[in-house]
């Protein structure tokens, strides 16, 4: 079940108005779209997502909103950067969803066994193409730089050994890779409530998917297709997301925060959706 993060108060952030031609980067499950849709009955948003498995869902959206609705598959940095008309409000719900985390097919998650992929867009470098192919300095340098995980060397060198055998197919074949790699860190889980493999698993999901750089790149690319006054609505899960957020934000002089502080989900909304709890949303209107 997909619960759409911070739903309320990006509503308010972006504030539809009758005529607004919103972007919607990260559709996924649609539910913020269909938030917007519904909030407005005159407004238009275009979507974009790089998964194909959303399609069933956008064709449910086309019937029900009809010309008010439009979809254009594929990566955002390419996306924005073929649209023609000039847009009101854009938002970024950044990330992997939840219906890409629970499809066990998918290969994200070690919850559930399945042979390693990680890819949103279903085609290109797999998980699997790096775990079992890349050598154990740049496979150290993914897991420090995407994970932050300081026992990156450690875990390296258990996957380049355990691959000396056999390759590495699954998830929890990776997954008991590190677990037996960092033995003593399991008492940790015991603590933290945060599995051993989680930083690692996320390493090599942003980078097999090089979400960094498409945030980057597609942030700067936005002035192309902003009217003036125009509102950018983002919503990061991790430091290195929020950090380029942020950093955007202070380099380009174009745009100005909307609010004084971050916007974090509320006690009860982290209860309901723990995928909601490192949620932060940052608000910019765009001036030229
Ligand atoms: C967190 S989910 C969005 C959920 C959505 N807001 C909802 O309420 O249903 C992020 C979505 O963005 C898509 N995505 C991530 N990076 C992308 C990129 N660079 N280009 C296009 N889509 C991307 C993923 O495939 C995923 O479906």
């Amino acid at each position: 079940m997909h619960i759409p993060v911070l739903l309320n108060e990006v509503l308010e952030l972006l504030n539809p108005k009758a005529g607004d031609k919103i972007v919607d980067a990260t559709f996924g499950y649609g539910g913020h779209t269909d938030a917007i849709l519904k909030s407005e009955p005159e407004c238009y948003v275009t979507a974009i997502d790089r998964d194909p498995t959303v399609q069933p869902r956008v064709d449910e959206f086309k019937k029900i909103y009809k010309d008010r609705f439009s979809f254009i598959p594929g990566k955002f940095s390419d996306v924005i950067n073929s649209l023609i008309e000039k847009h009101d409000k854009v938002l970024f719900d950044f990330g992997v969803s939840s219906m890409q985390l629970d499809d066990a097919e998918r290969g994200f998650s070690f919850s559930k066994d399945a042979k390693l992929d990680m890819r949103m867009s279903c085609n290109g470098l797999s998980a699997y193409d790096v775990i079992n192919n890349y050598d154990e300095k740049d496979l150290a340098e993914i897991i420090f730089k995407y994970g932050d995980e300081r026992h990156s060397r450690k875990i390296a060198n258990a996957i380049v050994n355990a691959r000396r055998t056999n390759t590495i197919e699954t998830t929890l074949n990776l997954h008991n890779i590190i677990v037996e790699a960092l033995g003593f860190e399991k008492i940790h889980k015991v603590h933290s409530n945060i599995d051993v493999a989680t930083k690692t698993f996320q390493a090599i999901r942003i980078f097999v998917n090089d979400e960094l750089r498409e945030i980057d790149k597609t942030l700067h690319a936005l002035p192309i297709i902003l009217s003036d006054n125009a509102i950018v609505a983002t919503i990061t899960f991790h430091a290195l997301e929020d950090r380029i957020v942020k950093y955007w934000a202070i380099n380009t002089s174009n745009f100005t925060p909307l609010t004084r502080n971050v916007i974090k989900p509320s006690y009860t909304e982290v209860k309901n959706n723990p995928r909601a709890r490192s949620a932060k949303l940052r608000g910019y209107v765009y001036k030229k």
